[in-house]
């Protein structure tokens, strides 16, 4: 596997590629990967022939006070694995790289309404940030297709409006969510954790099982399911974010004739902010 720095090289060798007839497959990632980010790689190489993931801390879609600084950063050991797995190209741009003129002066991408929910009402700009540089990436890279993982349902949401309205020419693959033993999805946050933290944060997973149970045995009295959804995190140690049953067509809460449901959560466990989320088709 070749590490990049430089956007130049970048398009030189993908030209290559491209005009040997590749496909190319993109995987975008902060780094400090696990078997979550491994999995889409996994995932592009059986749908496209050249690989390239990216590590960028994008600074843009953090806010102020957020974990930008002490984001893990773990270079050489996400080198190994990406090579392991058979990544082909690992693109690692500096931040002058990626926003020449300053972050400040770059041109944003507004993905309107979803990007205001959620997580976008507890982190305001963050979907601003993340559209820029999912936008950027494909700028840069000019994937056939790119993979990201339903962890983030949110972001995937965002990404795949954004791919459209923008009349981007790259399929967007989503792909499931990887779990620990314990039903935990896999996050570079998870390391904010203690052992005990750890086994506490298990919680988020349970309580979304139950809710979907419920609902799919006829419950619809989201309300009601919300408030105790609510109880058993904050039981279970966690500090409430949001915790709701949406629609997957508009990510709007959902009313009770919907059958096509997704439960999104966030919540506070620690140092860290998890999140996690459950489909339901009825
Ligand atoms: P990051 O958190 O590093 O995640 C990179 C990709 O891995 C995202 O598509 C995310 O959904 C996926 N992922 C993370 N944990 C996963 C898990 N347990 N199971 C499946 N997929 C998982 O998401 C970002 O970075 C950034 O916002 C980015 C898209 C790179 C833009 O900066």
């Amino acid at each position: 596997m070749k590490t990049i720095h430089t956007l130049n090289e970048l398009r030189q060798l993908l030209a290559e590629e491209r005009a040997h007839g590749k496909k190319i497959g993109l995987v975008p990632t902060m780094g400090n990967l696990h078997a979550g980010h491994i999995a889409l790689v996994k995932q592009a190489k059986e749908n496209a022939d050249i690989i390239v993931s990216t590590i960028f801390v994008n600074p843009l879609q953090f806010s102020a006070g957020e974990d930008l600084d002490k984001y893990p950063r773990t270079l050489e050991a996400d080198q190994e694995k990406l090579a392991t797995v058979g990544c082909h190209y690992l693109f690692v741009p500096s931040e002058e790289e990626v926003y020449p003129d300053g972050r400040e002066k770059q041109t944003m991408v507004e993905v309107p309404d979803v990007s205001d929910l959620y997580c976008g009402a507890s982190r305001p700009g963050h979907f601003q940030g993340v559209a820029t540089i999912v936008c950027k990436l494909f700028g840069m890279v000019q994937p056939d297709l790119a993979i990201f993982g339903a962890k983030d349902y949110q972001q995937l949401f965002v990404i795949r409006k954004m791919t459209k309205d923008l009349s981007l020419p790259i399929t967007i693959q989503g792909s499931p969510i990887v779990r620990n033993e314990h039903g935990l999805a896999l996050s570079s946050r998870n390391g904010y954790l203690s052992e005990e933290e750890l086994s506490a944060a298990t919680a988020l997973n349970k309580t979304l099982k139950t809710t979907a149970q419920a609902i799919e045995q006829g419950n619809t009295d989201f309300d009601a399911l919300v408030e105790a959804a609510q109880r058993q995190l904050e039981a279970a140690g966690f500090k409430r974010d949001y915790f709701v049953i949406a629609r997957q067509s508009d990510l709007l809460a959902a009313s009770k004739d919907d059958t096509q449901l997704v439960i999104l959560a966030a919540a506070y466990m620690g140092a860290a902010r998890l999140l996690d989320n459950q489909v339901i088709n009825l």
